[in-house]
């Protein structure tokens, strides 16, 4: 890729896991400056972007969506803007509500106001395929309309109306994408893949919830920033993109698949609680990407064992992230909830 279109570009939530593979892709796409606004919570962290924080074309803020005066220092003299910044965790949006709602439908608003003020040429805001809940047959286009069912996904949801509203109300040139379950390195060991993979090199079982015949479409996460660069720079303002891997499977299979990559027993597969609320099946048609040019490259049986030998050499990234983050999730007052604590 050598688009160099944009002269800076601010990236929020490039610390965490999906934005800083974005990071490392705007600078080898020879982007001269990028900027990234993060607010290190639990998710995110400077490690994630170890190869690039000492490049000079990279400045680091520390901050909060939420907050205009940082978003207006970040944004200054920016002509694309690319929002990954969220919570993202569907059990934690089930457990606290609340602060999915402050970052992801009132951060994206404080963005959306300063890129109208400071007149942004492009404001692409990374969105999620879970706002058209669970898709029992078939796929969805992005004429379908929104129905999400758990907290993260009708905050989310709620962001993109804002977003849209933005465009016809005021003329904000805003794309929308909307990302299948992503995996790669550097994602968070909450998320089903990396648990699974962490657990089992710690000797710990899978904790699948419910049947395990929930169904993703998985894709790999540089097909994913490949996707989002690929609407950036030729989108059409005022748009929605699906994005899609091809690659569905129902979690059990993805399990039996982890189990058989690390040398597991079997036996390491436990059924626990299921998920309240938990989206049978998501799948989208992405036709729409696809007349663009995008095509995802990498299947998942090769992205999973690039990901498991990921997770195998840096035990320095994830060991302690994960038993901090873990602490202090299960050490809380789960309020009446309790029956929804399914991690061993
Ligand atoms: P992540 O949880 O790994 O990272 C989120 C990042 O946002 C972290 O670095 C965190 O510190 C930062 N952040 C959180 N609140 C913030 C705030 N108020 N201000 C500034 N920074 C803040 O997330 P991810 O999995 O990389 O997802 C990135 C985006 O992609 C999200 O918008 C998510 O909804 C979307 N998405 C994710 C997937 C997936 O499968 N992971 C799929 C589709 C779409
Ligand atoms: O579809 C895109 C979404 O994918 C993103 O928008 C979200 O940010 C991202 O977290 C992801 O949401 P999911 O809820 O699908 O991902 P998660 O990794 O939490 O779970 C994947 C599947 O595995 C889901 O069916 C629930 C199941 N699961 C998950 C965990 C954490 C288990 O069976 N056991 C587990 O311990």
């Amino acid at each position: 890729m050598s688009d160099a279109v944009f002269r800076r570009i601010l990236i929020t939530g490039g610390a965490g896991f999906i934005g800083s593979h974005f990071v490392r892709l705007a600078l080898a796409a020879g982007i001269p400056s990028v900027v990234v606004l993060d607010k290190l919570t639990y998710a995110g962290s400077l490690l994630n972007l170890e190869e690039v924080l000492d490049d000079p074309r990279v400045r680091f803020l520390e901050g909060d969506i939420a907050d205009p005066a940082a978003v207006a220092e970040a944004m200054a003299g920016c002509d694309a803007v690319v929002n990954f910044a969220a919570e993202t965790h569907v059990d934690r949006s089930l457990l606290e509500p609340a602060a999915f709602i402050r970052t992801n439908v009132w951060g994206t608003m404080v963005l959306l106001e300063q890129a109208l003020r400071l007149g942004v040429g492009r404001f692409l805001h990374v969105s999620t395929d879970e706002v058209y809940g669970e898709v029992l047959s078939g796929s969805v286009s992005e004429d379908e309309p929104l129905r999400p069912r758990n907290p993260y996904a009708a905050s989310k949801a709620a962001a993109e109306h804002f977003v849209f509203a933005y465009w016809t109300s005021y003329g904000l040139p805003v794309l929308v994408t909307r990302g299948c379950n992503t995996y790669g390195p550097y994602q968070h060991p909450e998320k089903f893949i990396p648990l699974a993979i962490t657990n089992l090199l710690t000797g710990r079982p899978i904790p699948l919830y419910g049947d395990g015949l929930h169904e993703r479409d998985w894709l790999y996460v540089e097909d994913h920033c490949r996707a989002i660069w690929t609407v950036l720079v030729r989108g059409e303002p005022g748009q929605a993109y699906n994005i899609g891997a091809g690659q569905h499977r129902p979690n059990i299979a993805v399990a039996r698949a982890l189990v058989r990559l690390l040398g597991a027993d079997p036996s390491a597969i436990v059924h626990v609680a299921d998920r309240p609320g938990h989206d049978r099946r998501y799948a989208v048609d992405w036709s729409r990407l696809r007349a663009l040019g995008w095509r995802p490259m990498v299947d998942f049986e090769d992205g999973l064992a690039r990901t498991v030998a990921w997770y195998r050499a840096r035990t320095d990234w994830w060991s302690a992230r994960r038993d901090a983050a873990f602490a202090a999730y299960y050490a809380r007052n789960y309020q009446g909830r309790e029956g929804y604590r399914n991690q061993p």
